[in-house]
């Protein structure tokens, strides 16, 4: 079992900094997602998963419990890399179905964060004890190309956290995936799909108020980091489905007129009543989206498979 670090702790503390100084002097005032992510944003998004309301993580199961085998067929893989993966609980179908096929020899899970990534290396290691484990501590937008490459690769990026970033940025993701990519490599994909909308906004505001903390949390996370003065109960946290980009768009809306002192950035942000940090947008599929996106980045969809109810799909591509 080895830890690899692309990110030490000093370049996250200095990337939340350009990211807030540059996101709250931005028009709307902007924060990117990936600050939730802290430990307690780790706990509130686990407990998201086990919302009622909170459909994704269940259908991505099941479609991994009923395909599982067939996605280690198709993809010979004996390394699964996977981008993202937090507590890598679904992991296990997918290593499960790679060991039995007879392929699996090596595992790398990559996360931002290096408490949930240590631990993950730590328990996966007991669980499969003839597997190497190579847990990579990096910025999946960042550190791509510095991945460990070699085998036959299976790129696991799960969770629907493609939809995460904006399309620019979701185009870029997946070119660097395409030119990391070498023969035999192919990438497995998560993606929730557009469906009725009360559900879509339902799962990003669930009836317990989970997402609502899970959101208010970047707050947190920016007071402790930075030294701010944010009263995170002073917003509220508010879903709204953009229907022309289909994507569900959170944000946090400012209940009175403040001022907030972001001490160490040497900045004064002013948020009127009323006024929106957006914090989050979660874009939503359809076939012939996910298939000209890879399309766009040399990659082709080679299977497709949803869950029963057609709410969320799994991808394979190849390079082309
Ligand atoms: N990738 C997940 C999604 O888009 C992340 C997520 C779930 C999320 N719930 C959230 C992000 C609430 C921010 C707020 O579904």
């Amino acid at each position: 079992m080895t830890i690899e670090r692309h990110l030490t702790d000093a370049d996250l503390a200095r990337d939340l900094r350009a990211d807030v100084s540059h996101g709250l002097r931005a028009q709307p005032k902007t924060l990117p997602p990936k600050w939730f992510y802290d430990a307690r944003g780790a706990a509130l998004f686990e407990d998201i998963t086990r919302t009622e309301e909170y459909y994704p993580t269940r259908a991505e199961r099941a479609i991994l419990s009923d395909q599982a085998p067939a996605i280690a067929a198709a993809s010979g893989a004996d390394t699964l890399l996977e981008l993202g993966a937090g507590s890598a609980e679904k992991t296990r179908l997918l290593l499960d179905a790679l060991g039995e096929a007879g392929t699996l020899r090596r595992y790398i899970p990559v996360d931002v964060s290096g408490e949930a990534l240590t631990e993950t290396v730590a328990r996966t290691g007991r669980e499969y004890p003839g597997v190497e484990i190579h847990g990579v501590i990096a910025d999946f937008e960042q550190h791509l190309r510095l991945l460990p490459n070699g085998g036959r690769r299976l790129i696991a990026f799960l969770g629907s956290t493609i939809g995460n970033l904006r399309p620019p940025d979701r185009i870029a993701f997946l070119r660097t995936v395409r030119k990391d990519m070498t023969d035999g490599d192919a990438l497995l994909l998560g993606t929730d799909l557009v469906k009725d909308r009360a559900r879509l906004l339902a799962a990003y505001d669930d009836a317990g108020g989970v997402t609502a903390e899970f959101n208010r949390n970047v707050l947190h996370v920016i007071n402790r980091e930075i030294g701010s003065n944010f009263a995170p109960e002073r917003f509220q946290h508010v879903v709204m489905w953009d229907d022309a980009n289909e994507w569900v768009e959170m944000r946090l809306r400012s209940s009175q007129d403040q001022r907030i002192r972001l001490a160490s950035l040497d900045l004064t942000v002013e948020f009127a009543e009323g006024e929106d940090l957006h914090t989050e947008i979660s874009a939503k599929f359809r076939r012939e989206g996910v298939e000209s996106d890879l399309c766009d980045a040399g990659l082709t969809l080679r299977r497709w498979w949803t869950d029963p109810s057609g709410d969320f799909a799994l991808s394979l591509a190849v390079a082309d």
